[in-house]
């Protein structure tokens, strides 16, 4: 009987683990195909739809440095409030002006483009939330 409980219990923990685990793995694939979308309709105006940038007006987004060494936070606040002034990527020198999200992009829109490039073209993965995007907006 003890024997029993000990695998049930072990059985039931496995299951409610596992199904966790699925669940964040298609919530986060929900927030990158989003991210997609407003990324190609936004982002990649500027940044070029395989994010390689364009000449030195403006920055990579493929495999950037400069997105790998900066605190999360930091760069999402790039994005939704801008960025001005230079900064090197993948060893090139920009100086150039990120104009502010504009308002009709909503911070879900916003978490879910940030997602998109951390999983794409070789950026270091992980999920940005819309607390976290809030956050980091100015008021
Ligand atoms: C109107 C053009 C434009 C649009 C649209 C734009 N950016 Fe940028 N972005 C820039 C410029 C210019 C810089 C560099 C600013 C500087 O030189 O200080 C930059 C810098 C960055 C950086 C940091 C540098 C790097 O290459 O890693 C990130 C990250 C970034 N943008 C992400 C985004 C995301 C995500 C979007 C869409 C939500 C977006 N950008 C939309 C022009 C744009």
């Amino acid at each position: 009987m003890k024997t029993f409980l000990k695998s049930f219990l072990v059985l039931t923990i496995t299951l409610a683990i596992g199904s966790t685990a699925t669940t964040s793995a298609q919530d986060k694939a929900t927030l990158v195909a989003k991210g997609e979308k407003v990324y190609k309709a936004y982002c990649q105006t500027c940044h070029q739809a395989t994010g390689q940038g364009l000449s030195t007006v403006y920055p990579p987004l493929a495999g950037s440095d400069y997105i790998k060494s900066k605190p999360k936070k930091e760069i999402i606040s790039s994005v939704v409030n801008g960025l001005k002034g230079e900064i090197t990527v993948n060893g090139k020198k920009f100086n150039g002006v990120m104009v502010p999200l504009p308002k009709n992009y909503t911070d879900e829109d916003a978490a879910a483009a940030i997602t998109y490039v951390y999983n794409t073209w070789g950026n270091p993965g992980g999920t940005v939330t819309v607390a976290e995007v809030k956050a980091a907006r100015k008021k």
